[in-house]
């Protein structure tokens, strides 16, 4: 995820747009750049953050009234200055700032070498530049040229873009943020509304595949064939904080929100490092801690039962004094931010005895990148919440791509929309976290591959709500928990229509018999008639249901934090990564 603007009008455009990507910066912060066009276009980045980078190379000197800029989180190429944007095409004519990922940039990039189009980056953004140049250089218009371009991107995107003698930007989104504001005399365009919420609060809604272009006093949306189109205006009434969260009240609830999207580029990942790795290999070990522990048990999950490998999944703060990997030993490491200490402890432990080391992480050059083998980077672009939600569901999303991309019988394609048909659901859900928000203990249950997601859903609820959660696989409650349940206690079951599904109705009753108070997360309507309240989940092939029982319970324990008055994205004692083993 990256920050990008754009701003053409009668104000000093370096200004505008060093102020705005302050703004930004919660989007990504390894490297900026920004670019004027006043008569000839000048570009100044580097890596850093915006006030480093700005303060260095005196972003605010520059003249002029046009303009577009960047902060960056890297997903292709290392965060360094050749990779930050703006990038150009051969002549330094063409320039942009993009956000969001080229599928097919490695094709699109080898038909532009063989034109002869020679590049500066490692970025999937700068065939974007070369593309233009190339239609220009056939004799299109630069217009013509740009939305031909964009016609032939893969993935996701944002483009914000200046070419040389044109007094207007030309934009374009697809599955990736990006806002146009109309001020008086002056346009802007950027990743979010707090960037320019300052200087405007009317906005234009670009819809998805929207193509614009905006002058001084104009601006003009076109459909991806170029046929003008209307979008009306809207009037945006936030205070700054709402603004910096988007519009909601916690950044929780925005990343909850946010999965939609990330799951999009979390499914477009480079996950090519887990390939030869992953035929190489058959005595596999998985390391994480937390939230990433709980992805780790799908994933060991899916390994073991398609795969056909031997997995262990391990607590990471345990790894060094329960396991003993070989040279014959795959580890993958898994860690939102790359930080967490155990984690990293544990892959030294894991090379030190002779493994090879897989990591997945979120955070480019997080420290767990410097001393795995390899690494998948998850695309969730920053989670400021304590409370990880969005990179859990990317790191599912990875882990379902590293296995089943190229399986016709598996779309991961379908997830992101079944994920905000869930979300329709939030204001019952909400009510349903009325219900048990006064209550000292809840109980979660799952089988198979519901069992690691209930797990997750009581660190949830523990973690952001005070309230003591456990979870337990459905059958092993005769084998002890089954006394502490008494009359009102809630018991969440996760009860997909999958094989689990009779034996968890067996479960269900078990808990019912003894007073507790039941709500069923299913689609299966012998379980949704046993319990109290049910929250409805898709049918669905049933390997993809760890990411809609997921969604539900993050809203749960939101929502119940919110009703406890507790801060979710602060709950007291706990930081967002632990860097002390
Ligand atoms: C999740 O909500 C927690 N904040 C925590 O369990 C977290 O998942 C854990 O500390 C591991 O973090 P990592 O993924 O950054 O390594």
């Amino acid at each position: 995820m990256c920050g990008i603007i754009g701003y053409v009008g009668s104000k000093r455009a370096s200004d505008v747009i060093t102020e705005g990507l302050k703004r930004l910066e919660y989007r990504g912060y390894d490297s900026v750049g920004i670019a004027i066009y006043n008569g000839g276009i000048h570009i100044r980045k580097e890596k850093g953050t915006v006030e480093e980078v700005s303060t260095a190379l005196q972003f605010t000197n520059l003249d002029g009234h046009l303009g577009i800029g960047h902060t960056r989180w890297a997903t292709h190429g290392a965060p360094c200055k050749d990779n930050a944007h703006p990038h150009h095409d051969c002549t330094g004519k063409v320039v942009l700032v993009h956000n969001g990922v080229i599928e097919n940039f490695i094709p699109l990039k080898s038909e532009l070498e063989k034109k002869g189009h020679r590049f500066n980056s490692e970025t999937d953004t700068e065939l974007i530049a070369h593309f233009i140049e190339q239609y220009m250089n056939d004799g299109l218009s630069p217009f013509i040229s740009f939305i031909r371009t964009v016609e032939r991107l893969k993935g996701s995107y944002s483009i914000v873009s200046l070419i040389e003698g044109e007094d207007k930007i030309y934009i374009a989104r697809k599955n990736s943020p990006l806002i146009l504001g109309v001020g008086k005399d002056e346009m802007f365009c950027a990743s979010d509304i707090p960037a320019v919420l300052n200087h405007t609060k009317t906005f234009v809604p670009l819809e998805e595949g929207d193509i614009a272009v905006i002058s001084k006093l104009d601006y003009t949306v076109y459909d991806h064939f170029g046929n003008q189109i209307k979008r009306t205006p809207i009037e945006i009434n936030w205070s700054s904080e709402m603004a910096e969260k988007g519009g909601y009240p916690h950044f929780m609830l925005k990343e909850i929100h946010d999965q939609v999207h990330f799951i999009y580029e979390s499914l477009a990942a480079d996950v090519s490092a887990s390939e030869d790795l992953l035929n190489l290999f058959d005595n596999i070990q998985l390391v994480a801690a937390g939230t990433s522990y709980h992805a780790s048990l799908v994933l060991k999950y899916l390994l073991q039962k398609f795969k056909g490998k031997t997995v262990e999944s391990i607590i990471a703060s345990e790894y060094p004094f329960v396991s003993f990997p070989t040279k014959d030993t795959l580890v993958i490491a898994i860690s939102q931010s790359g930080e967490t200490a155990d984690t990293i402890q544990a892959v030294r432990y894991a090379k030190q005895c002779g493994a090879k080391v897989l990591a997945l992480t979120n955070v480019v050059q997080s420290s767990i990148t410097r001393v795995a083998d390899k690494i998948i980077y998850l695309n969730a672009g920053p989670e400021v919440s304590v409370a990880a939600t969005k990179t859990f569901s990317s790191q599912l999303a990875v882990i379902y791509k590293m296995l089943f991309s190229g399986d016709k019988n598996i779309d991961l394609s379908q997830i992101p929309q079944i994920i905000e048909t869930i979300l329709q659901q939030e204001e019952f859900i909400r009510s349903v976290a009325a219900q048990i928000s006064n209550k000292k203990n809840i109980f979660f249950l799952g089988r198979g591959l519901s069992y690691p997601i209930a797990m997750e859903g009581a660190l949830k609820l523990k973690e952001i709500s005070y309230i003591h959660a456990e979870a337990y696989p459905g059958g092993e409650l005769k084998h002890g928990p089954l006394s502490l349940i008494e009359n009102g206690v809630p018991v969440i079951v996760l009860a997909p229509d999958d094989e689990t599904s009779s034996k968890m109705l067996g479960s269900l009753k078990e808990v019912k018999t003894r007073g507790a108070y039941v709500i069923a997360i299913t689609n299966n309507p012998e379980i949704e008639k046993e319990a109290h309240i049910s929250i409805n989940i898709p049918h669905l092939n049933p390997i993809l249901y760890p990411f809609v029982l997921t969604i539900p319970l993050q809203l749960l324990a939101y929502y119940v934090s919110i009703r406890k008055d507790i801060d979710p994205d602060r709950p007291r004692n706990l930081a967002k990564s632990v860097t002390v083993e």
